[in-house]
C-alpha cells in the first residue's frame, strides 16, 4: 500500500483555479459565520507556525483561525528552534510532523521550505518566502471577488517592486482568469517564467485596470539595498496622479505592511477607493479556507 502525500500550499500552483474559486466561496461562507460558526475542521489537532521573520497579519490570522476551527496553534520563532544551531531542516520537518497536523512557515530560503515539505508528512504552507506568497495571495483573490462578484475577465495592475506579492499574484490570477500586469523599472521586473504581462510603464499598466495593487518596496532581506530601491522605484508611487489614469470604479490594493509617502500615498491608502482594510481581514478567513482544504480527508 502506498502511504498518500499530504497536500501542501508552496508556490501557488498545488492548487486549481476551480478550487481557490471554491475556496473562497467556502471564505466568505466563514466570514458570515463568525464568531459562532467556526467550523470544527481541527478539533483536537495543533498547527506549527515557524516564523523566521517578522509578521503582523499571516502570523496573527493563522493563529486566530487555527483557534477559530477548534485547533490549537503553537507559535514558533526560528531563533527559538535548534534550527537556528544548525539541526537540518529535513530531521525538523520529520519532528514536527510527529506533534501536529499541519505546519506553516515564513522563511529567508525558499528552498528550505520546499525541503521543509518534502521531508514532512503533514500539509506545509508557505507563509512568505524571497519568492512567493501565495496565502497573500488567496486573500486578494477573495477581495476581488468581494467587490467585483466574479474574477474571470479582470485586470489587475501591480506597481512597484517585482517581488514575492507580485509573483503570487501573477500565478494566482493565472489560475482563476484574471489578467495581471506588473509595470516595474528595469532591474526589479519579476524574472523567469511568470504568467503575467511586464512592462516598465505603470501608467499604460493601470489603464482599464479593476485594481492596482502595490507592495513595499524594501522587503524583508532587501534592507542594505534601500536607498538605492527608493530612488528607483519613485517613479512608481501610486498616487492620486497614477489612479487619474485609471477608471473611476479603480479600486487599489496592498499587501501590507504600508510606507504612506512611499510606495503609495496616505491619501489613497485611506480613501474611498482602498480595499486594503478589507484585504487585509481577508487573510483570516482565506487561511482558515485554505487549513479547511489542506486538512480534509
Ligand atoms: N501582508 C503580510 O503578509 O503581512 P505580514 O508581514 O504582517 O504578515
Ligand atoms: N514583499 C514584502 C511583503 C511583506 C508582507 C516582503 O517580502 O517583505
Amino acid at each position: 500500500m502506498t502511504e498518500s502525500r499530504p497536500r501542501h500550499y508552496i508556490d501557488g500552483h498545488e492548487i486549481s483555479g476551480g478550487r481557490l474559486v471554491e475556496m473562497i466561496d467556502r471564505a466568505e461562507q466563514l466570514k458570515a459565520g463568525r464568531p459562532l460558526e467556526g467550523g470544527s475542521a481541527l478539533a483536537g489537532k495543533s498547527v506549527a507556525m515557524l516564523f523566521e521573520k517578522p509578521s503582523t497579519r499571516t502570523r496573527i490570522s493563522f493563529e486566530v483561525g487555527t483557534a477559530e476551527l477548534g485547533g490549537h496553534p503553537v507559535v514558533l520563532r526560528g531563533s527559538e528552534m535548534q534550527l537556528s544551531r544548525g539541526e537540518s531542516v529535513e530531521d525538523t520537518a520529520r519532528v514536527l510532523s510527529r506533534f501536529v497536523a499541519a505546519i506553516v512557515i515564513r522563511s529567508g530560503s525558499h528552498e528550505n521550505v520546499v525541503s521543509l515539505a518534502e521531508h514532512a508528512s503533514v500539509p506545509v504552507i508557505n507563509a512568505l518566502t524571497p519568492l512567493f506568497h501565495p496565502c497573500q495571495a488567496l486573500a486578494d483573490l477573495q477581495t476581488l471577488k468581494q467587490r467585483f462578484g466574479g474574477l474571470d475577465g479582470l485586470k489587475v495592475a501591480y506597481v512597484g517592486d517585482g517581488n514575492n506579492v507580485a509573483r503570487s499574484l501573477a500565478v494566482a490570477g493565472s489560475l482563476t482568469g484574471v489578467e495581471v500586469v506588473v509595470a516595474a523599472p528595469s532591474g526589479y521586473q519579476l524574472e523567469g517564467d511568470v504568467p503575467a504581462l511586464l512592462t516598465d510603464d505603470p501608467i499604460a499598466a493601470v489603464e482599464g485596470a479593476d485594481a492596482i495593487y502595490g507592495d513595499v518596496w524594501v522587503s524583508m532581506g532587501d534592507e542594505e539595498t534601500a536607498e538605492q530601491r527608493r530612488a528607483d522605484l519613485a517613479p512608481y508611487r501610486i498616487d492620486g496622479h497614477l489612479l487619474s489614469h485609471a477608471r473611476r470604479e479603480t479600486i487599489v490594493m496592498h499587501c501590507l505592511p504600508a510606507h504612506p509617502g512611499e510606495e503609495i500615498t496616505a491619501d489613497v491608502l485611506y480613501g474611498d477607493r482602498s480595499a486594503v482594510w478589507d484585504q487585509a481581514e481577508n487573510r483570516l478567513h482565506a487561511q482558515k479556507a485554505l487549513l479547511e482544504y489542506l486538512l480534509a480527508p
